[in-house]
């Protein structure tokens, strides 16, 4: 199994763990499981060459805080394993420039800037990452249902090569990661939490000061009522923080409902803040800790890429000698 995550921001936010990274932590057990820092990925778009380095190491960093155990799963960062990019070319060849442009992702990534000022690399991104994906022979690609086109063509460019060269790739599944918390911004309850919201106060992210991220929790928009019940539609502000507080904490929804029944959204606010908090702490430290000492994240990152290319090369090497090289 196979998953990554691209170092474009300094720190991951609550979006990103609960609707992802909590879900590797959970997967990692039963699973072989390979995770990535997508660097490569994060060079489709402008970018500074010290940001992302540093963003690199503070993703690592977070996923290892997060609870990824570099024992039970292999954690590398994509542009220590060559042959991502290696076979990338390749299936590049074998996709054609039709299928490449019905990929809706590109369109929506372009639709601002326009697609003449996008880069190549941003247009042929799916196939990067389905060579992500086959170079682990991976069975199961856990993605949201926003990646799910990007997995069909995955098992299309798996099928094409294995009836054009020979049984090479297995047939990888989309393991279509329902039951995850979706996060809405603590501002704009009907926006989805992203690094690139426009205001801050809405976003929490794992590496702020557990002050701050109290504050945040206790700024968040509510409305004019004071019922703390799960209800998207009329009270998406007061829905979301229960869907924090409930993931945080494992509680039901409805227990929360419960407890806080009469009680108004102060106190439901200042608790799910303190909760905030418990959790933000030790993981703040955590992440730190692997920031303060370099040399053990590079060992963690290097070990994780040789045990990631015990698999990746000899794929490689058969595929190259499919191709004819
Ligand atoms: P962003 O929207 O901040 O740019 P990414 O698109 O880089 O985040 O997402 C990285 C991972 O985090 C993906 O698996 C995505 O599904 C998950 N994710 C991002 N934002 C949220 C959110 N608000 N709620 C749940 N999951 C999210
Ligand atoms: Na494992």
């Amino acid at each position: 199994m196979l998953s990554g995550i691209q170092p474009t921001a300094d720190s991951f936010h609550f979006g990103n763990y609960l609707g992802a990274l909590r879900q590797w932590v959970a997967l990692q057990d039963d699973h072989d499981a390979f995770y990535c820092v997508v660097d490569l990925h994060a060079i489709t778009v402008e970018y500074e060459p010290k940001a992302l380095r540093e963003r690199t190491r503070r993703s690592a960093a977070q996923l290892l805080a997060a609870g990824i155990d570099p024992e039970r799963s292999t954690l590398f960062v994509q542009s220590q394993v060559p042959e991502h990019a290696q076979l990338a070319w390749a299936l590049s060849c074998i996709t054609g420039m039709g299928e490449a442009s019905r990929m809706t992702q590109f369109k929506d990534k372009t639709a601002k800037g326009g697609a003449d000022r996008a880069t190549v690399g941003l247009f042929t991104y799916p196939i990067l990452q389905a060579a992500d994906i086959l170079i682990y022979q991976a069975d199961r690609v856990p993605v949201g249902e926003d990646q799910r086109q990007h997995v069909e063509l995955t098992r299309d460019l798996a099928q094409r090569f294995n009836h054009r060269f020979g049984k090479t790739f297995r047939l990888p599944e989309a393991h279509i990661v329902k039951a995850t918390a979706k996060i809405f911004d603590l501002q704009d309850p009907t926006a989805k939490m992203s690094k690139s919201s426009s205001s801050p106060a809405g976003i929490i992210d794992l590496l702020d000061e557990p002050k701050a991220s109290a504050k945040k929790i206790r700024s968040a928009v509510t409305d004019s009522g004071r019922d703390v019940v799960f209800d998207v539609e009329n009270k998406p502000g007061v829905a979301n923080l229960l869907t924090i507080y409930s993931a945080l904490t494992g509680r039901k929804i409805s227990e929360l409902e419960d407890e806080y029944a009469g009680r108004g959204y102060g106190d439901f606010k200042k608790d799910l803040a303190d909760v905030v908090v418990e959790f933000v702490t030790p993981f703040r430290e955590k992440a730190l800790s692997y920031l303060d000492d370099p040399a053990q994240l590079d060992a963690i990152l290097a070990a994780g890429a040789e045990r990631a290319r015990a698999v990746t090369a000899p794929t490689l090497a058969k595929v190259y000698d499919r191709l004819g090289f």
